[in-house]
């Protein structure tokens, strides 16, 4: 989604803002603009290309500054086009870029036109930045305090002023925003991967922070309703990975990093001996005890990763587990249970959504707080009080791939030391599924080795219009994963059902130009689904089957089978989740689709 950076120095500063938004450009944009301080004056370029035009822009227009604003923007108010690209400018003189929404942008335009501010733009932001110049008097960081307390809704701004050209003022509430600091010079960036190479010394700007940003000093004001403190903030040395990863032999990052699996879940698992609460952080063992129940809070991928626990904690842990999509639990009025231990998941830990959530449990007293999260520096482990940090590596592809089974990873031994705690776990039932943990790298490398067969099915898919997708108890998630993997990267809709459930409704769908795909483990569901399966068959319905070696389903007219490895018990969805990326990922190669940056989406979500 949206990114910022942001610098001031004694130095030409454009080849760090451009390279920062390059670095972000994983997340996902429509537009992009750059604004310098240049001859005393504002200097501006913005396009609705990628990165690399807009760079090719600046050095067409020989646009250069010591201190200026960088952005990439993903369209919420207004269409993506130039007009409504950050930088935004007032009357020439003050430059603004924002992530967020501002939610009373309506009531304050009407105001800022009534004092005779024009807009030429559709966006929330372009309001924020009329408002700093209208209380604008010779101090910026003065300015855009006043400016702030008028605004309602979430944001990260970067703002500078014609009139002070060695100042860059930032602030943040609701959206992720750090500091910088260099030698002799600062940045703000959405997060820290945007300046690797340029400084690792970082600031995590907190809620309600300020920054007044100028060659070679800062000061950080922390806001408390109207007014704001001075206070000092930890600067962190940070070695943030850099964005521009290389692709290898692969022709995505999608593709990377679904092979990159047995990798990451090896590292997430890495000096895992045996289980313990204490792999969640000091003092998980007192709050493991304290727990009657579970509450998981995620959203899209991570959501479905969450539903998977849910099967593991009843069945394993014997703990009641309530999963809720973050952005319907934040609005709805439920009945809070201080013994639950609320589990937020999300690969990018900047999730809007999932922090807001996280924070109306807390607000409702709700304090038993534990992340599965892939990024160790995010505001939501710095929101919980216990963490387990999968090991996925950065993800660039929109699509969530390794970061979900990672996220299995984390959530299965969090399921394991659960029931550790209330006595469910017998030493040799540990040593069992460390050992089968362990394996699951190798495991993983055998159903790469699918991929060419899963390959001449995505010729098949890329001509259809629907799928389906079924699977049963702890698979039943798999089947939404491999459903939501394959409309955001192929644009094919596709729903996934509990096979159980066909003949409720969904079955009125299946025809010959109907794909089902079944995730068929061989379980103790496995008859079951195989009665499910005849039933799409009797109607004509095209069945594509991952199907356990040991699951004796056989190809027959009408039904296509992959055989995966045989059977490996609780820990299976780790697996089967994996033919269901690649099925994905090559019927949108298929499609020509630009499968690393879908339409519409973004990588993290940090507006609500
Ligand atoms: O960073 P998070 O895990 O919190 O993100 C949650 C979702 O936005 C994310 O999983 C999204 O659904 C992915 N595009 C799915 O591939």
């Amino acid at each position: 989604m949206c990114g910022i950076v942001a610098a001031v120095s004694q130095r030409n500063i454009v080849s760090i803002l451009v390279e920062g938004l390059k670095r972000l450009e994983y997340r996902g944009y429509d537009s992009c603009g750059v604004a310098v301080h240049q001859d005393g004056a504002l200097r501006r370029a913005r396009s609705t290309s990628r990165v690399a035009e807009l760079d090719a822009l600046i050095a067409e227009d020989g646009v250069a500054g010591f201190t200026g604003i960088a952005h990439t923007r993903w369209a919420t108010h207004g269409v993506p086009a130039v007009c409504n690209a950050h930088p935004h400018f007032s009357r020439e003189r003050i430059a603004l870029v924002h992530n967020g929404i501002i939610e009373n942008h309506e009531e304050l335009r009407a105001e800022l036109r009534a004092k005779g501010y024009e807009f030429s733009s559709q966006t929330d932001t372009e309001v924020i930045a009329h408002l700093v110049d209208h209380h604008y008097d010779g101090d910026l960081f003065a300015a855009v305090k006043t400016a702030i307390v008028q605004l309602k809704g979430a944001y990260a701004i970067a703002v500078f002023c014609r009139d002070e050209p060695h100042r860059v003022v930032g602030a943040r509430a609701g959206s992720p925003l750090i500091l910088g600091v260099g030698e002799g010079e600062n940045f703000l960036a959405s997060d820290a991967m945007a300046l690797a190479g340029v400084t690792n010394q970082i600031v995590y700007l907190e809620e309600g922070d300020m920054v007044d940003l100028q060659v070679g000093k800062f000061w950080i004001e922390a806001r408390e309703g109207d007014s704001f403190t001075r206070v000092e903030r930890e600067v962190r040395t940070v070695y943030a990975h850099s964005g521009a990863a290389e692709l290898g032999p692969y022709r995505h990052f999608m593709q990377k990093e679904i092979f990159e699996q047995p990798r990451a879940i090896g590292d997430t698992l890495e000096g895992v001996e045996g289980i313990t609460p204490e792999l969640f952080g000091d003092g998980a063992y007192k709050v493991f005890k304290d727990i009657d129940s579970v509450l998981i809070l995620a959203c899209g991928t991570s959501y479905y990763s969450g539903c998977t626990a849910k099967y593991w904690l009843e069945s394993i842990a014997g703990i009641s587990t309530q999963v809720e999509i973050a952005s319907e639990y934040r609005y709805r009025d439920s009945v809070p249970n201080p013994r639950s231990l609320v589990v937020t998941i999300s690969q990018s830990g900047e999730t809007a959504d999932t922090i807001a959530a996280l924070k109306h449990a807390k607000s409702l007293g709700m304090e038993h707080t534990l992340t599965i999260c892939n990024v160790s520096t995010s505001a939501m482990v710095r929101e919980c009080k216990l963490a387990y940090i999968t090991r996925a590596g950065v993800e660039i592809g929109v699509a969530s791939t390794k970061a979900f089974s990672t996220q299995l990873a984390g959530l299965f031994l969090l399921t394991l030391a659960i029931a550790q705690t209330r006595g469910r776990l017998t030493d040799a039932q540990e040593a069992d599924y460390i050992r089968q943990m362990r394996h699951l790298p190798v495991a993983l490398q055998g159903v790469l080795a699918l991929e060419p067969q899963i390959i001449a099915w995505s010729q098949d898919f890329a001509k259809k219009h629907n799928a389906l997708f079924l699977g049963r108890g702890l698979h039943y998630p798999i089947a939404l994963e491999g459903a939501l993997k394959l409309k955001e990267i192929s644009y094919i809709h596709a729903e996934a059902y509990p096979a159980g459930e066909l003949k409720h409704g969904p079955l009125a769908l299946v025809d010959s130009e109907m794909p089902v795909v079944t995730v068929a483990p061989n379980d103790a569901l496995v008859d079951k689904l195989k009665s499910n399966m005849q039933e799409v068959k009797a109607r004509g319905g095209e069945l594509y089957v991952f199907a356990d070696a040991d699951s004796r389903i056989e190809s027959e007219s009408g039904v296509h089978v992959i055989r995966m490895p045989e059977h490996y018990g609780a820990l299976s969805p780790i697996l089967h989740v994996v033919p269901l990326q690649l099925l994905a990922y090559h019927t949108a190669c298929a499609r020509g689709t630009d499968v690393d940056k879908p339409r519409n989406l973004a990588k993290s979500v940090t507006v609500e």
